[in-house]
């Protein structure tokens, strides 16, 4: 991947001038764990009944970024502290599920990649094991979500989210010099690759699979505008997700299954950069997401430094498209209000739209240390 003299003076000056706001902002909310902000202040997921909240690794991930980015131990104890906050969700295994690697690689995994902290690395161990535990052998999937406070039975159904996650596994696997965890992400994969993953590159949100047999149910919507539609975050998750398994992997099935996500995505930026909750939503509705622009940043960025020639400078020219129409129209500069994207979206049939998300803003941050050169990397 190469970046021309414009896009390097570009991302590091976005870089410095979003580290800049982040030094202020981490200053007023060290001792929460984000989410999204209320008139402009970060709100607080480390209570109790909230702390199993499935984004509740995000923060720590940007406070390790921003150590790594700038050495300063402020950073390093805030990203501690959020770990250690994380223990009473290690310790509930109702409120465990798949986003294991969403909350303990950022966090205890990260920590244990830069200090060597034993305790960090049991924390990332415990989490793998669970997420491992999940495992439906019979359709060889990773179940999601447990039955929550509802009627429906989530025993068979997986998510593309996922493909996330996986790299939780594989650290494990190598860790341990223990190949099971590897199996399961392999296998996992393969899954997605052949039930969520449609030709056009476009991907299920949910699919549903018998729990006993193993066999493929149905596809669901789930947090797009509806079966057969193309939630944005959704696409971005698996474009990333099977980028990160190549890496881990080298399995050129995944390399494959990664670009024609990409390829797709790519074919559905709209002129303006700026990405809406669904690629299929009615043509009257212009909600956008702009976690799905971080995200699907990330990932391209990634394959743009597999690829070489031109295919590296669409996949790179694409994820600097996003990201500059971010920085020009979704986000917040003012230093004393707390977010940095706006107009994020958790899922399409929610009543509210176009708020700030954490995720969005750790992935956002995640691209440009991707670009500069200067990433912890996380999955
Ligand atoms: N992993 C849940 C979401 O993307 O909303």
């Amino acid at each position: 991947m190469q970046l021309n003299e414009m896009q390097t003076k570009w991302a590091q000056e976005t870089l410095d001038k979003t580290a800049g706001k982040l030094a202020k902002v981490s200053r007023r909310s060290k001792d929460k764990i984000p989410y999204t902000t209320v008139n402009g202040v970060h709100d607080d997921k480390s209570g109790e009944g909230a702390i199993g909240w499935w984004t509740n690794g995000f923060w720590g991930g940007m406070m390790w970024q921003m150590y790594t980015l700038t050495g300063e131990e402020f950073y390093k104890e805030v990203a501690q502290d959020n770990e250690r906050k994380l223990d009473a969700n290690l310790m509930d295994y109702n409120k465990l599920d798949h986003d294991n690697g969403f909350k303990w690689l950022p966090t205890a995994v990260a920590n244990y990649r830069v200090s060597g902290d034993p305790a960090s690395r049991n924390r990332g161990l415990l989490a793998a094991a669970n997420l491992a535990g999940r495992y439906n052998s019979a359709g060889r999937f990773i179940r999601a979500w447990n039955n929550w406070d509802d009627t429906a039975d989530r025993t068979g159904w997986a998510i593309i989210d996922c493909m996330m996650n996986l790299p939780l596994l594989y650290w494990a696997s190598e860790e341990l010099g223990d190949p099971r965890f590897y199996q399961i992400a392999v296998n996992h994969a393969n899954t997605a690759r052949e039930c969520f993953v449609r030709g056009d590159g476009s991907v299920n949100h949910i699919v549903s699979f018998d729990p006993v047999s193993g066999g493929m149910i149905e596809s669901f919507g789930g947090q797009g505008y509806g079966v057969g539609s193309s939630w944005t975050r959704g696409q971005s998750w698996g474009l990333y997700g099977f980028t990160l398994s190549y890496l881990h992997t080298k399995d050129a099935a995944f390399l494959e299954t990664a670009e024609r996500i990409a390829n797709y995505f790519i074919a559905n930026i709209p002129e303006s950069g700026l990405i809406p909750v669904d690629f299929r939503q009615p043509a009257d509705v212009t909600w956008e997401d702009s976690t799905a622009a971080a995200i699907a940043a990330c990932g391209l960025i990634e394959l743009a430094k597999l690829k070489e020639g031109r295919q590296s400078g669409i996949y790179l020219d694409a994820a600097l498209k996003m990201l500059k129409a971010l920085t020009e129209k979704s986000f917040n500069w003012n230093e004393e209000e707390d977010e940095l994207l706006t107009k994020c979206s958790a899922a399409y049939h929610e009543k509210e739209h176009e708020f700030s998300i954490i995720y969005g803003d750790y992935y956002f941050l995640e691209a440009l240390m991707k670009l500069t050169g200067k990433e912890l990397f996380i999955w």
